[in-house]
């Protein structure tokens, strides 16, 4: 497995059978999310999406954290004494640039594995992955109402698009931290696990996933992201659309494959296994 600081020393990134590895790597500071870290991973997700090493994206954190959220010193603090607004919509938009612009939509497959703290900002890029696996014991909280503020950014949004209001609202109103069970439960993640299986039961998942269709996976689940949004005409016309683009798109043939090999070669069943790229 090698492992690269490509632009500074904020996020780390390793490569391992198709897996990129992407670690935020401020473990003094609990990770928090500074705008050097926010530049950086603009440029990592920007450079994995055209990395051949890269089919699968597991993004986590150094040490005991995944993310304890926007770094309160510098996002805010530091910003806010500048004086100066241009520098804060700077900040915001890197910010908001990796955290769901880019990689809720991004190309490949992402998975979080969370394996500790996860605060405040840290659920946007949470829920802006695909998949998510925690550790139980990690610790999550909508923790701003505790020092002064509403959430900010779209943490608001990416709770409305996962749990129940029942739950986003308990956890925004009293700022009460959860752990991993919990968020499994409230299906904030897809599972949780002991420490010890954390890594290898996110592996497991990313190595079946990078060995899938990659123009396949990427029209699904960009279909199901964009069109949840839509009215059912736009979505249908839409989704066809998406079904077209992968079709033209497949170098690989999947899906004539697919069907000559139920329909005339009787070798499998589709709703049980995939199809065989040999
Ligand atoms: N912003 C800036 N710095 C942060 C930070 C954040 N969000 N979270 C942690 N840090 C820094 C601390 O200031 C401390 O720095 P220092 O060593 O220079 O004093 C260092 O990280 C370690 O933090 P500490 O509180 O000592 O670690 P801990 O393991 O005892 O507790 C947390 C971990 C995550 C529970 C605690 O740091 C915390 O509550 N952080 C804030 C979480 C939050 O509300 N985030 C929402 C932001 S949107």
């Amino acid at each position: 497995m090698s492992s690269e600081t490509p632009w500074g020393n904020t996020v780390l990134v390793e490569f391992d059978e198709g897996i990129a590895w992407v670690t935020l790597n401020r473990p003094e500071k609990r990770n928090a999310m500074n705008p050097t870290l926010n530049d950086e991973m603009v440029r990592t997700l920007d450079a994995l999406e055209g990395d051949p090493r890269c089919k699968v994206l597991v993004l986590t954190g150094a040490g005991e954290s995944w993310s304890a959220g926007m770094d309160l010193k510098e996002y805010f603090r530091e910003v806010d004494e500048s004086g100066d607004p241009a520098l804060q919509i700077r900040v915001r938009r890197a910010s908001a640039e990796w955290q769901w612009k880019r990689l809720a939509n991004w190309s490949k497959p992402t998975i979080a594995m969370v394996n500790g703290w996860c605060f405040g900002g840290a659920f946007t890029p949470l829920v802006a992955c695909d998949l998510a696996i925690s550790d139980e014991q990690a610790q999550y909280g909508l923790s701003e109402i505790n020092w002064g503020i509403p959430p900010g950014g779209v943490v608001a949004r990416a709770l409305a698009a996962t749990v129940s209001q029942r739950d986003a609202l308990y956890f925004i109103m009293t700022g009460e931290t959860f752990d991993g069970r919990r968020a499994a439960e409230m299906r904030l993640v897809n599972e949780a696990v002991p420490a010890d299986r954390l890594r290898e039961r996110t592996r497991e998942l990313a190595l079946k996933l990078a060995s899938m269709n990659p123009v396949v996976l990427r029209t699904a689940k960009v279909g199901y992201k964009v069109s949840r949004d839509m009215p059912w005409e736009h979505a249908e016309d839409y989704l066809y659309a998406k079904l077209e683009q992968s079709q033209f798109l497949d170098e690989a043939n999947g899906r004539e494959k697919g069907m000559t090999q139920f329909l005339d070669e009787k070798s499998y069943r589709p709703g049980l296994s995939a199809y065989s790229n040999d």
